[in-house]
């Protein structure tokens, strides 16, 4: 009698090692080598992930309803199909984050890009009740950086109690983001504050969504910041206090209100927003993280790198020293 359960357990054994073999083999030759197929082969799968049960991206996890698909349009292809808007002069706010650690590069923004908007602010969190300047906000949320997420919600409620829907545009960046304030005007000509608008370099990362880069800055139209703050006050709980990626949570309550997602790209595809330094595109080194975010789906089907570096005329790059700041090169 063992030794007959024993003989069955080998075969079984031998069997499952076999079909597992098979399995391995069968994949390893279907398996396409072109990295485009084998990317949607790999996210087609995940597919299945939440009938298992398994969360299969941030959506999924905290419950939140993503309105339509974050397809990514450009300037033109989106105004082909809602028609030239001329809006006469928006208001533009501006506002970036700092702490005290880097105070410094918040003061080189201020004196350098941040005078060209209509409205400036630096969000500082509270540290020793220090503040500033008069303009600086100092906002009851830790400096570290697991509060990210949260300092951008306080951030955004503090904009709404004091401003409203004063301002067309609001652009939102790092304290290390270096802006053409002008070419950003010109870039936001034609569009409609009205029209629900977020506009920046996308990134698409399967689990977190397709996002607008909070170090390449990004800006909102009047009606999407206002949608957004209704969607500020909804949801699960968790997921306001959670410490997420901010750029990304941020993407995903848009993508909630059903926001059009817009990439700051010239009328040849070329980049104008960078979440990296320029030089990051010289020689074939590109980061693998960035090639592979660089992936958004647009809206006419297309998506592997669409973008390339850069346009002559540039709105905005990321990680950007005081001193190039103030210098206005880079
Ligand atoms: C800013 O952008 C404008 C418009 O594209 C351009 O004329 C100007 O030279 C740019 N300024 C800098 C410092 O690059
Ligand atoms: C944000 O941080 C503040 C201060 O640390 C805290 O009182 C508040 O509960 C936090 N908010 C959320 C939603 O976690």
């Amino acid at each position: 009698m063992q030794s007959r359960r024993l003989q069955l357990k080998l075969v079984h054994g031998r069997l499952c090692l076999g079909l597992i073999f098979g399995l391995s083999l069968l994949i390893w030759v279907t398996f396409p080598s072109d990295p485009d197929h084998r990317r949607n082969l790999i996210l087609r799968a995940g597919n299945i992930l939440p009938f298992l049960g398994i969360p299969r991206d941030l959506a999924d996890y905290y419950g939140i309803a993503v309105k339509r698909p974050s397809f990514v349009h450009t300037k033109l292809s989106y105004l082909q199909h809602r028609g030239y808007q001329d809006v006469k002069n928006p208001k533009l706010l501006c506002w970036i984050t700092s702490y005290h650690g880097t105070r410094q590069r918040a003061a080189a923004v201020r004196h350098s890009w941040g005078q060209q908007c209509d409205k400036f602010l630096i969000m500082f969190p509270k540290f020793r009740d220090r503040t500033y300047n008069d303009e600086d906000v100092s906002l009851p949320v830790s400096y570290h950086y697991s509060a990210l997420w949260n300092r951008t919600q306080l951030a955004l409620l503090h904009l709404w109690e004091h401003f409203g829907t004063t301002y067309d545009f609001i652009l939102k960046a790092d304290d290390d983001t270096m802006v053409n304030v002008t070419a950003l005007r010109r870039f936001l000509h034609g569009f409609s504050p009205q029209d629900p608008l977020y506009m920046g370099h996308p990134l698409h990362i399967p689990t977190l969504g397709t996002y607008m880069s909070g170090g390449a800055g990004y800006t909102l139209s009047r009606r999407s910041f206002s949608l957004l703050i209704q969607a500020l006050t909804k949801n699960s709980p968790a997921f306001f206090r959670d410490s997420l990626p901010e750029d990304a949570a941020l993407g995903l309550l848009l993508a909630s209100v059903g926001a059009v997602l817009i990439a700051t790209v010239d009328s040849q595809d070329r980049l104008m927003s960078i979440p990296v330094r320029m030089t990051h595109f010289e020689g074939t080194q590109v980061a693998n993280w960035y090639t592979n975010a660089n992936a958004a789906p647009m809206k006419d089907g297309t998506s592997h790198q669409r973008f390339q570096c850069c346009s002559d005329f540039m709105i905005s790059q990321h990680y950007i020293s005081p001193e190039m700041m103030t210098k206005g090169t880079t």
